[in-house]
């Protein structure tokens, strides 16, 4: 079993070089990080359904895509969920202020390793724009209430964990591309 390290390694001499080791390397503990604060910075998450169904097809559709747009699709989900929360209102939720802080900054944190990895100018499908212009609405109706920013947190987490699956997808590909060669 190799270590971890060696895995990496391996995968990031594999990996184009436009895609930065560092960003796979940091990634697991990065996106642990903004899951964790988005769980207990408020709490317990609403049993609530958004209004908005969920963008699943899309995920299944970018797992089988190329790499390139697996990263735009990751970049594009990490700032469309920044800028949900970059909103006057925000202080209606009553969250853990600091943590509610650390969250956005492990979000910016993210964005920021995979601007070093792929063009800024590249744009995802615009069905996940649709997507997020449409989760935005629903903010937007209320004003930025208590039951629609929980409403988002809510679709936040979930997306956290359904981009952890993509990753995780992208690694298994490239160790498959590397026993192969
Ligand atoms: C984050 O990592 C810690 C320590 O490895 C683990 O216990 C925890 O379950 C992880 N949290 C998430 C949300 O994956
Ligand atoms: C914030 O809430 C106020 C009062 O409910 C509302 O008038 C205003 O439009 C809201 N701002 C945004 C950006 O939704």
């Amino acid at each position: 079993m190799p270590s971890c390290t060696s895995l990496l390694f391996i995968l990031c001499s594999v990996l184009n070089s436009a895609l930065c080791c560092d960003w796979l390397r940091n990634y697991g503990h990065l996106n642990n990080n903004s899951q964790t604060l988005i769980k207990h910075m408020g709490g317990p998450l609403t049993e609530e359904e958004s209004p908005v169904p969920f963008p699943y097809r899309l995920y299944e559709l970018t797992e089988k895509a190329e790499m390139q747009s697996q990263l735009v699709f990751i970049r594009y989900s990490l700032e469309m969920i920044s800028g949900l929360y970059r909103h006057d209102n925000l202080s209606i939720a009553t969250w853990d202020t600091i943590k509610t802080e650390h969250f956005l900054m492990s979000i910016d944190r993210q964005i920021e390793e995979l601007n070093h990895c792929v063009s800024t100018k590249m744009q995802p499908d615009s069905r996940l724009r649709r997507y997020y212009r449409r989760l935005a609405m629903t903010l937007h109706h209320t004003g930025g209430s208590a039951a629609s920013w929980e409403l988002i947190r809510k679709e936040t987490e979930h997306h956290l964990i359904q981009l952890e699956m993509l990753v995780a997808s992208i690694r298994r590909r490239s160790i498959t591309t590397t026993r192969q060669h």
